[in-house]
């Protein structure tokens, strides 16, 4: 096992650029919960590391995704968060789009014959839906959906996530870089010494993070009361966090809002009988002990006091993945 991605990595915005085309613009990102994209209309505004995008039902039933951002003076075509829309049409001075993104009128514009309506269309996204989730992909060569999510949805097969419904959102801003959280979440390593609660219902000697593909990794531990309660923690590459369950889940996503602060977007899911406050409370107090740490973490990345780190071979192999794909798109020497 190898040394850690350098210090500088987690604070030089220059890297957030690099992983921004490099992560960011080439994957697919799991955007939103499907139960908010099922009717025409009705859209979500998000931005994914800087990219302000929306996705919206087309008349037709069809899913259609944009950057939110008019080609005229970059304002924006719908406010971020969710809802009903009838039109596409800019916010600013409005300019009027088709559900397939071209520009069908410019609002009391005047006489332009450079004005080619063509080349003023919408910035397509490519979108995707998958069982409960609509994901997306910024980049114009998208690896194929389907052979992408192969491995995950394998590994999720065995949930009924179509009897659960769509329950309740919780959205943290952690102080840090997007990796220093990520790291944190790929290892069982810390759970002794920040999970007390965790750690007492789980028999920490049997802990292990397994990496059995590329795109994701899984936890593993029995219980002090045998199996993990039938459930599954998988986290796919880059951001998605999946903790599973048979009567309900808990979808993580790890969001960078610029180099130094982060949202975890926590998206809440149960069966009609599912206890959904005992979930919410229980991912409370797991963030709180793990913010905590990763706040300050990023405090003493930013010292200039540490360079680098080594991996523990036994505990943090899944770390070692991470930062291994994370070191083949962006290009810098160290
Ligand atoms: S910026 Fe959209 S119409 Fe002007
Ligand atoms: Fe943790």
């Amino acid at each position: 096992m190898g040394p850690t991605l350098p210090a500088h990595w987690y604070r030089d915005p220059e890297i957030f650029e690099q992983e921004r085309a490099g992560v960011w613009a080439s994957e697919w990102i799991m955007f939103a919960p499907a139960a908010k994209l099922e009717t025409p209309g009705q859209y979500v505004a998000e931005e994914v590391a800087g990219y302000p995008i929306f996705v919206t039902v087309e008349p037709d039933g069809d899913l259609r995704g944009f950057h939110n951002v008019c080609p005229h003076r970059a304002g924006v075509i719908v406010w971020p968060g969710d809802g009903v829309t009838g039109n596409l049409v800019c916010r600013y001075h409005g300019w009027a789009f088709g559900w397939d993104g071209s520009l069908k009128a410019a609002r009391d514009f005047g006489d332009d014959p450079g004005l080619c309506p063509g080349e003023r269309s919408l910035v397509s996204v490519h979108v995707k839906k998958w069982r409960n989730f609509v994901f997306v992909c910024l980049g114009d060569n998208p690896p194929e959906f389907e052979s992408a999510i192969a491995p995950f949805a394998d590994a999720c097969a065995p949930f009924d996530m179509e009897a659960m419904s769509y329950r309740h959102r919780l959205v943290r801003v952690l102080k840090c870089n997007w990796k220093t959280y990520v790291d944190n979440y790929l290892e069982g390593y810390h759970v002794p010494l920040i999970h007390p609660s965790l750690s007492r219902a789980l028999d920490m000697s049997t802990y292990r993070v397994e990496v059995p593909d590329e795109s994701y990794c899984i936890h593993k531990s029995d219980t002090t009361e045998g199996s993990p309660a039938g459930g599954a923690w998988l986290f796919r590459y880059p951001n998605l966090a999946l903790n599973v369950y048979p009567d309900g889940m808990n979808v993580e996503r790890i969001i960078p809002i610029g180099h130094e602060t982060t949202h975890v977007v926590y998206d809440y899911f149960a069966i009609e009988s599912g206890d959904v406050d005992a979930m919410v409370e229980l991912s409370n107090v797991v963030l709180d002990e793990d913010a905590a740490m990763c706040e300050a973490v990023q405090r003493n990345l930013n010292s200039g006091v540490y360079q680098a780190g080594r991996l523990s071979p036994r505990h943090e192999g899944s770390v070692e993945w991470f930062q291994r794909r994370l070191r083949s798109v962006v290009n810098v020497s160290s």
